[in-house]
């Protein structure tokens, strides 16, 4: 079996100071991939850390005040986007549309894309988690080059899981992310890696890491506490 990933999305998080400390306690735990704040990526860069950028523009480049595209991520040495995350598509209203443009670039300045697709409770209560999954799939990979299939690695976070301590069952997760890889599969005959987020912790790593057909962990709140993440990326190795 290939080795799992796993990624710390540090979202909005950490100042300077907080990240100079946290590189210093983790310099034997290089084993992951950090997406922190556009600012902070030079520092784990430096540091030799692999990094993720926690979005991209979804334009090319010129006159898009504020904006950071994938050719200047990729030009300092960004290895991966997170694209299309819950947080991203609910207040700042990335549709599906805008998540398939930057995929797109993000492909195109060969980085590896880490594409976040899931159910709110709602949807999850009416019973429409897969039709929601396969949908923001569908749409979101829509006339990606086939043969850049293999660097989309998908990532299941149900967003009622985000931050609120609550987990699907090992059993319901096992059960989407074979949907995932089926649907992937259907459409572009690649079956693709997924990741978990949502909840993600030092105390549940255990148990979720006996799910078989995970391929890694996308962690946000215990990824900013060095002991909580190494912990993970320990017992996920
Ligand atoms: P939490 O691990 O804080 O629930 O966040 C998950 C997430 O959104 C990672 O992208």
């Amino acid at each position: 079996m290939t080795k799992k990933l796993v990624v710390g999305n540090m979202k909005m998080n950490l100042t300077l100071d907080e990240v100079k400390d946290y590189i210093s306690k983790m310099q034997d735990y290089k084993d992951c991939v950090i997406c922190p704040s556009y600012l902070y990526l030079p520092y784990f860069i430096d540091a030799d850390f692999l990094v993720g950028a926690q979005n991209l523009s979804l334009y090319e480049k010129g006159a898009y005040t504020g904006e950071v595209s994938a050719i200047q991520a990729s030009s300092i040495g960004v290895d991966y986007a997170i694209i299309g995350h819950s947080e991203r598509r609910l207040f700042i209203h990335e549709d599906d549309l805008i998540v398939n443009a930057k995929v797109k670039r993000a492909l195109s300045s060969k980085l590896k894309v880490i594409l976040c697709v899931g159910e709110t409770r709602e949807e999850k209560n009416l019973g429409i988690t897969k039709d929601k999954i396969e949908k923001q799939l569908l749409d979101d990979l829509v006339d990606i080059p086939k043969e850049d299939i293999s660097d989309v690695l998908i990532a299941y976070e149900p967003i009622w899981a985000i931050g609120t301590g609550e987990v699907p069952l090992n059993e319901e997760i096992h059960d989407i992310v074979s949907f995932i890889k089926k649907t992937v599969k259907k459409e572009f005959h690649y079956t693709p890696k997924v990741l978990y987020g949502g909840s993600t912790n030092e105390k549940n790593i255990e148990e979720l890491n006996t799910i078989d057909n995970v391929d890694g962990f996308l962690v946000g709140g215990a990824c900013l506490v060095p002991d909580k993440f190494i912990k993970i990326i320990e017992t996920v190795k």
